[in-house]
Formats: C-alpha cells, structure tokens, sequence
C-alpha cells in the first residue's frame, strides 16, 4: 500500500509542477507537452520513457486498489465478530469512508480525466490542437461544471492523501508520540500544496486569469 502509494504520491507532486507550466504560457506548455513525448531522444525512441512512466502508474494503481482490498479483507477476517461496547470513533469512520469512497470517485474522475486530456474523447478541442488549447477550452467559464467537477476531485485527491500519507508514516513505524504533530503538520502540508497546484489551473482558466 505505502509503496505504491508513495509511486503515486510522486507521479501527482511531478503532474502538478508540469501544469503549472501554464502560467509560463502557451509555448512552454506546449513544449513541455511535447518533452514528456520525447524525453530520453535520440538514445532512445520517442515516447520509451513516457510509455515506461505509464505502465508503472498503471501497476501503482492496480497494486494500490489491490491491496486495499485484501487489507480491508484481512481487518473484517482478523475480527469475524464486529466490536459490542465500543462503537468506532467518529475520526476511524471518517478516514475509512474518505479513503474508500473517495478512492473509487478518484478513480472514476481519472477514467474521466483520461478520456478528456489524453484520449480527448470528451474534450471539446480534439487531435489538431495544441495541449495548452485543449486545457484552456476545457476550463472555459462556459464549462463552470467540468471546473466544478475537477475541484471537487482534486479536493478528495488532497483528503487521500492527508490521510494516506500520514497512514505511510504509521505504517513505517516513523510515528512517535513526540513527532506526532509534526507527521501529521506534514502529511497536511503535502496534500495542500498538490491540491492547490492543482486546483490553481481549471480555477485560472474558468475566472480568465489564463486564456
Ligand atoms: C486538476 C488539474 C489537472 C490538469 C489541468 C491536468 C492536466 C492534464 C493534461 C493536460 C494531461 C495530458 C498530458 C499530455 O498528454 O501531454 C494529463 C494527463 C494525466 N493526468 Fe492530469 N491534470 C490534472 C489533474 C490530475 C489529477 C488530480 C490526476 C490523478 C489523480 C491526474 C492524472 C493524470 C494521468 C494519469 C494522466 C495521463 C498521463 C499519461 O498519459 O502518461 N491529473 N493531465
């Protein structure tokens, strides 16, 4: 789980600084779209090294889901009997539903996502268009909903991390009673900065801030 989460973790913080490109303008978008393609020429063909980054995501993402399933499996199989006297804090049902619903509507908004800026099928500028046009006709102010649609995501993308991040430091046995605030000062800090990163983009376009 904390391995493939932390193959995630840093596919998203690299995403991230990769849109903020925008701001630079078109251009540089545009040519940093046009590097991932071509990162690692001429020792290598076009596109190695990008379809190399895909397919660890891709297993990151099977492994992620894979073991949060048979994790959760192996939690209701240690303890058949479901606790009497002590319901569960407010705070474990919390994190138990934002990890698990949220992860399956972060799934769902990925498919979107792909189907929109890589596969452009929903996207309203297709092939023949630069990758900068595509994101700016997306977020267009006339599109409010898919803005919308994209915050909220990256909202719930920063909640899984918060929790998940923190989760990985629990896991790793780092966690102390004296480093407690710190772990979580942390873990919160990661997930403000990529999902402000993020939010910055479809926000910049819809309000005319990028065009
Ligand atoms: C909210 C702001 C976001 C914007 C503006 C954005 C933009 C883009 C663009 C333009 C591409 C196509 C890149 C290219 O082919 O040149 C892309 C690909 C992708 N994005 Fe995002 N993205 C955002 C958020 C996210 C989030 C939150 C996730 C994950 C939870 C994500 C996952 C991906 C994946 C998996 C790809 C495919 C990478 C590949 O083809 O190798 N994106 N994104």
């Amino acid at each position: 789980m904390a391995v493939s989460g932390a193959v995630l973790v840093l596919f998203l913080i690299g995403h991230m600084v990769g849109n903020l490109k925008i701001f630079l303008g078109a251009d540089d978008f545009n040519h940093y779209a046009h590097w991932l393609r071509t990162m690692g020429e001429p020792a290598v063909p076009r596109r190695t090294l990008l379809t190399i980054l895909e397919v660890v995501i891709s297993v990151a993402v099977v492994l992620h889901i894979w073991s949060a399933v048979s994790l959760g499996k192996r939690a209701r199989a240690a303890r058949p009997v479901k606790y009497q006297a002590r319901k569960k804090s407010h705070a474990q049902g919390y994190a138990v539903h934002t990890m698990r619903y949220g992860g399956v509507i972060i799934l769902l908004f990925v498919i979107w996502h792909l189907l929109d800026l890589t596969f452009l099928v929903v996207n309203p500028k297709g092939d023949g268009f630069t990758p900068y046009e595509r994101v700016v006709a997306d977020f267009d102010a006339s599109r409010w909903y898919i803005t919308v649609w994209y915050v909220l995501a990256v909202l719930l993308v920063g909640l899984h991390l918060r929790h998940g991040v923190w989760s990985a430091f629990n896991s790793l046995g780092w966690r102390t009673p004296r480093n407690d605030r710190t772990l979580r000062g942390l873990a919160f800090a990661v997930a403000g900065v990529v999902t402000l990163g993020f939010v910055s983009v479809p926000l910049s376009v819809t309000f005319g801030w990028v065009s």
